[in-house]
């Protein structure tokens, strides 16, 4: 049986953090799923097409990587796919609780899926989302911390075409 790990997320966009650990699954299993939630009601920047196509640009050349997207619960579409492994970015203590109680309900609603940590290069430690898009909108230089296609992306939703 493949041992394919799920990495689940909102990647709103994705970031250096989340490509680090993506990077250091593959060695581990037979293949790697980036799982993109399709979370409308959160008002994301980017919609689910658009996260997808950027993720799929930037794995594009590694063979064992897909990118899909996904609504509902995580296991029902761990279910559909017969994957069983969850791996979560954990930055530092304080994503602790949060990511524990997601795992324990993961746990509690599909008893099948097991999730796994890994801890991301420490220089990305700090990064989030959130935060990458905080710093652009006020004029921060964001370079090194997302992947150039990310920043262009960003640098045309934000300020728009010049
Ligand atoms: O990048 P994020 O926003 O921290 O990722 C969170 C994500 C997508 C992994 C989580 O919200 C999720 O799995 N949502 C799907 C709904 C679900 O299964 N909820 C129950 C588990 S708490």
């Amino acid at each position: 049986m493949k041992r394919i790990a799920v990495c689940p997320g909102s990647f709103d966009p994705i970031h250096n953090g989340h490509l680090d650990i993506v990077e250091r699954c593959r060695p581990l299993f037979d293949g790697v799923v980036v799982a993109v939630l399709q979370n409308e009601g959160k008002a994301p920047l980017f919609s689910v097409e658009e996260r997808v196509a950027m993720i799929e640009e930037l794995v594009a050349p590694w063979d064992d990587v897909r990118v899909e997207s996904f609504s509902g619960l995580l296991v029902h579409y761990m279910d559909e796919i017969g994957a069983r492994i969850v791996v979560r970015g954990l930055r530092a203590v304080s994503d602790f609780e949060y990511e524990f109680q997601m795992a324990m309900m993961n746990r509690h609603l599909g008893p099948r899926v097991e999730t796994v940590f890994m801890t991301p290069r420490e220089e990305f430690s700090f990064l989030s989302s959130r935060l990458v898009k905080e710093a652009f909108s006020l004029g921060g230089d964001i370079r090194g911390l997302v992947p150039d296609l990310v920043l262009e992306r960003l640098d045309r939703r934000i300020n728009g075409e010049r």
